[in-house]
């Protein structure tokens, strides 16, 4: 590919939702910019016409948005924009440089903690007024398996470690990385499943990880507790009340969901071995967000191609 020229784009969209200061944070650092900061559903197809790069973490219901000539993502995962989308293939598309992996791990622990520690049964017996003493269980000395060994998939594995736990990772290459005790590439996943107490997924949903963890992986999850922090999709959800029935799974802990919210029908609400949470493992902070944006615009501005573009073919 040619080398870019430099451009010095202004005028510059903003889906906010959860960051309604982004706009102002960014026109404090970079006056000359035009920033039109919306919550996502209020942005119309004129906003998207208007616009020389948007800002967000989901693409807007309405306007040629795949047709942008650059879009920069707030968020960890781009799927939004990229996965099966029809995302222009000369969109430069560029991604946070916010480290989600601290907070997700803390996230983990948490869910995986509620669990060695029954702190849903001891809640319920409160609220009963039940006196039932109970054996919890060590966390420490279990075997964890994090699918995804990127910046999220390392920020799990410290977590578990910094508690006693074995942690180890599956990725497309296999290709070794700390802190992971070891890594191995996702075709060895029954072997390495084999005795594990945790299964983590933490990896990009893209066209190879799309329903990974289909009816014949989730009978080889040897009973493990599935925590779900990638995306919804990278399970096919239809099979997981099967698998929790059947014990292949031994519960899971989900924050994403192939349909987000999560539909009230869902048969997943009500399960006394499922944990729900609305997609908040690793929230988007202002300053993290406007810090990938400033860079990258510094390089268009300069002519370079971004440290963090996407690459449309990889998915990530
Ligand atoms: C959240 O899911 C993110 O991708 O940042």
């Amino acid at each position: 590919m040619a080398s870019p020229s430099p451009w010095f784009p202004k005028r510059i969209l903003i889906s906010h939702n959860l960051h309604e200061g982004l706009g102002e944070f960014l026109t404090a650092r970079r006056p000359d910019l035009t920033v039109r900061a919306l919550a996502l559903a209020d942005i119309s197809a004129a906003d998207v016409e208007w616009a020389e790069v948007m800002v967000g973490f989901r693409p807007p219901r309405e306007g040629a948005w795949r047709d942008l000539r650059w879009i920069h993502c707030i968020g960890a995962g781009v799927d939004a924009f990229l996965f099966r989308t029809g995302l222009s293939p000369n969109t430069l598309l560029t991604r946070t440089s916010e480290d989600f992996g601290p907070q997700i791990g803390e996230y983990c622990l948490a869910r995986a903690l509620a669990v060695t520690q029954r702190l849903r049964l001891h809640d319920a017996d409160q609220a009963a007024r039940e006196w039932r003493p109970t054996h919890s269980e060590r966390l420490a000395g279990t075997r964890v398996v994090v699918v995804g060994t990127g910046s999220v998939g390392q920020g799990i594995a410290r977590a578990f470690r910094a508690v006693g736990c074995s942690v180890h990772g599956l990725s497309r290459s296999g290709n070794r990385h700390e802190p992971f005790d070891t890594v191995e590439p996702l075709d060895r996943f029954a072997a390495v499943l084999d005795g594990a107490r945790w299964l983590i997924l933490a990896c990009p949903l893209t066209e190879e990880s799309w329903h990974l963890l289909d009816r014949s992986k989730l009978e080889a999850a040897s009973g493990a507790y599935l925590i779900n922090v990638a995306r919804g999709a990278v399970i096919d959800e239809s099979v997981l009340p099967l698998a929790l029935d059947q014990g292949w799974l031994s519960g899971a802990a989900l924050d994403v969901f192939e349909r987000e919210p999560l539909s009230p029908d869902s048969p997943l609400w009500p399960r006394r071995d499922v944990t729900i949470s609305p997609h908040i493992s690793g929230l988007t902070t202002i300053p993290g967000a406007a810090a990938g944006f400033l860079t990258s615009l510094a390089e268009v501005e300069a002519g370079c191609r971004p440290e963090l573009t996407v690459e449309h073919q990889r998915g990530y």
